[in-house]
This record gives C-alpha cells, structure tokens and sequence, in this order.
C-alpha cells in the first residue's frame, strides 16, 4: 500500500529537500500534492522524474491525504492543522508551533521513536540545532547520564529558509564586487560576517533559538535533569550547522568509550585525522544523511567532562530526513507490522 503525501511549503528551503528524501529513500508515495502559497502556485517541481504543478493550500487541500509534511511556517501550521487532522491526515510538522504541546511527540527517531507511535494526528519535527545535537549527546547519555552541555552553535543561512540562503550568495557577490547591499532577509550583513542568532529575544537574555535548543532536548530526551545552555550564531555557511558540546556527565566518560560509543551510534559518522588536524566540516556534511561527530577530548579544566565537536545537514537530519524518518515509523511500520500480521494469520 502506498500514501498519498502532501507537501506544505513545497517550494521553500526544506520543502525541495523533503520531495528529494522521499525520491531517495523511496518512501512508498502513490500520489504527490505540491502545495505553497498563491505567489507560487503554477510553478512546476519534478518528482520522479515528472513534473508537478504546485497548488495553492487551502483547508480543503488534506481531502484524501495521508500525510502532510509542513515547513511553511508556525502561523501555516497553527492555520491549517485543524483542517489537516479532521481530514484524516498525519501532520508532521517541521515548525516550532506544537513542539511543546505536550499532547504533541516531538521525536528523534535514534533518541525516542516510540513516541511517534504514540501521536494523536501530529508530530513536532524539534529545532534543526537540536537533533543535531541529539544525534552525538544521547548515545553518550544513555552509557553515562549528562548532567550538563555547554554548547556553542555555528548556524547555516539554511535555517533561516530559501530567502537566506539567495541573501548569503547575493550579499557574498555583491561585496565582492564592491557593491552596496542592503539585508532583506536577516537583520544584519551576513557576507564574511556572523551575528547571535536572529530568533527573537526574550526576557532573560537568551534568543529563542538557544531556549529551544534546551527545553526540547529536556522534551524528547524525557530527562529534566539535563541542562543545556547554549550561545547560537549565524555564520555564512549555506545548509549545515557545526556545534562545539562541551558535556559534563555523572559518571567518568573515558574519551575512548565516548569515540566507541559514537561510531556505533545511529546515524552518526566519526570523521577525523588527528595527525593532519582534519576534523568534520560543513562540507563534509552538505547532502549528507549522517551527523559527522569529532575532536573528542577530555576537558581539562573538569572532572567527567568532555568537548565533542558536531556537524550536520541542517536540511537534512535538522530536518526534512528526521520528519520523513518520523512518518516512515508511523506510517510504513504499520503497513510492514500489518503484512506481518497478516502472513500470521
Ligand atoms: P511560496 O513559495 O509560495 O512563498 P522557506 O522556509 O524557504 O522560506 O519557504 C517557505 C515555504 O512556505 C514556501 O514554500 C512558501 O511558499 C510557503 N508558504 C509561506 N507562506 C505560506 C502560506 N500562507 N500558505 C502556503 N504556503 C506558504
């Protein structure tokens, strides 16, 4: 049995990624519905090699749907899940809307996939910065518990949409070209410069993006007693985030049991040459499914400490890969679970 998917925000940043993921993992689609706002309806996208035209969304638009992927923004989601859920159709949504509902599973399917199973017509796909993080962080946490992760985030335009990415290339070319460029899509000049994160401030001094980062961990790790505290920034890279972890655990974590730890985890890749000072870099990760995890060291400054150094495809794993990994739990396990069932019977 096949699906019929939808795509909410098919022409944006993730939404090209999400119909490239379920071309590449042949994810079972029986019919493919592009959807975006008016401004771009008509435009043709190809999807096994045919093209489709892309529609306007509307609240009729999940009739016969299956499953719709959203990233078209927080208020696109807030707007349209009612009319997605009553239609029948699973939301797995890539914004930040019902992250902390907690009727809502927020999953990372290497950390917590049981928790999609457990859905009431939507999942939360977390904050890109956040599985990222998750991929190197659990593994460990699960072998030693983490008491503490100071991180510092390195952060692609890619997460700020389509329009941030062109803005990165433009503003690169026009300095370049010794040409004045005025910022549309970020607050500041983003060319061979790198600001704190552009998620609104709040009260206490840390933007949103870093609160994100530590309450959803808390979230889908299901462990208050890990704290995080973060300092994200911009830097002028096109689609993948680097992350410095420096992580304190209860226990002692050797740096051999970590680096073994982390070559059996998950989606995860260790990429390093110690000798030639090679260590993963985003173009490393640019396309690629893995988080590519290194520079495992034990702090020197604390006891049960150690600094990890973590890169991956903001897009991808951060988050068009890890929604269609939530619903292939969902959707295709049931479908495998019921002709098992039924060769039983
Ligand atoms: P459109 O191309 O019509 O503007 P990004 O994250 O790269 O900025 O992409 C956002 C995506 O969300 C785009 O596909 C965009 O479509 C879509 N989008 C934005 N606002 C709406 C809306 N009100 N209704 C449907 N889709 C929307």
């Amino acid at each position: 049995m096949g699906f019929n998917v939808c795509i909410v925000g098919a022409t944006g940043a993730v939404g090209v990624e999400f119909i490239k993921v379920l071309e590449r993992r042949n994810f079972p689609v029986d019919k493919l519905l592009l959807l975006a706002s008016k401004r771009s309806a008509g435009t043709t996208l190809q999807f096994r090699g045919k093209d489709h035209v892309v529609q306007e969304l509307t609240h009729d638009s999940f009739k016969s749907q299956h499953l719709a992927l959203f990233s078209a923004s927080g208020k696109v989601s807030r707007d349209y899940r009612d009319s997605c859920v009553k239609a029948g159709c699973l939301m797995v949504d890539n914004s930040s809307a019902f992250r902390m509902d907690p009727e809502v599973p927020l999953v990372v399917p290497e950390v917590n996939p049981d928790a999609a199973k457990a859905h009431k017509g939507v999942i939360a796909n977390p904050n890109c910065t956040t599985i990222i993080a998750l991929l190197a962080l659990y593994p460990l946490h699960r072998a030693v518990p983490i008491r503490r992760v100071v991180a510092a985030t390195y952060q692609a335009a890619s997460g700020a949409g389509h329009a941030a990415m062109e803005e990165l290339q433009d503003s690169t070319r026009a300095w370049l070209d010794g040409k004045p460029f005025t910022p549309k899509a970020l607050p500041h000049p983003y060319a061979f410069n790198l600001f704190p994160h552009n998620s609104p401030m709040t009260d206490n001094g840390y933007c949103e993006e870093e609160l994100k980062m530590a309450r959803e961990s808390v979230k889908i790790m299901a462990d208050p007693s890990v704290r995080i505290t973060a300092t994200c920034v911009r830097v002028p890279v096109l689609r993948t985030h680097a992350e410095a972890l420096n992580i304190e655990f209860a226990a002692p974590m050797p740096v051999a049991r970590a680096y073994e730890l982390l070559r059996k985890a998950p989606g995860v890749t260790v990429l390093e040459d110690r000798a030639r000072n090679r260590w993963p870099m985003p173009i490393d990760a640019a396309g690629e499914d893995d988080v590519f995890v290194g520079r495992v060291r034990q702090d020197l400054t604390l006891p049960n400490t150690l600094d990890v150094w973590v890169v991956g495809d903001q897009l991808l794993k951060g988050a068009a890969l890890n929604a269609i990994q939530c619903a292939e739990l969902v959707l295709v396990g049931a479908v495998a679970r019921n002709k098992v069932a039924a060769a039983k019977a």
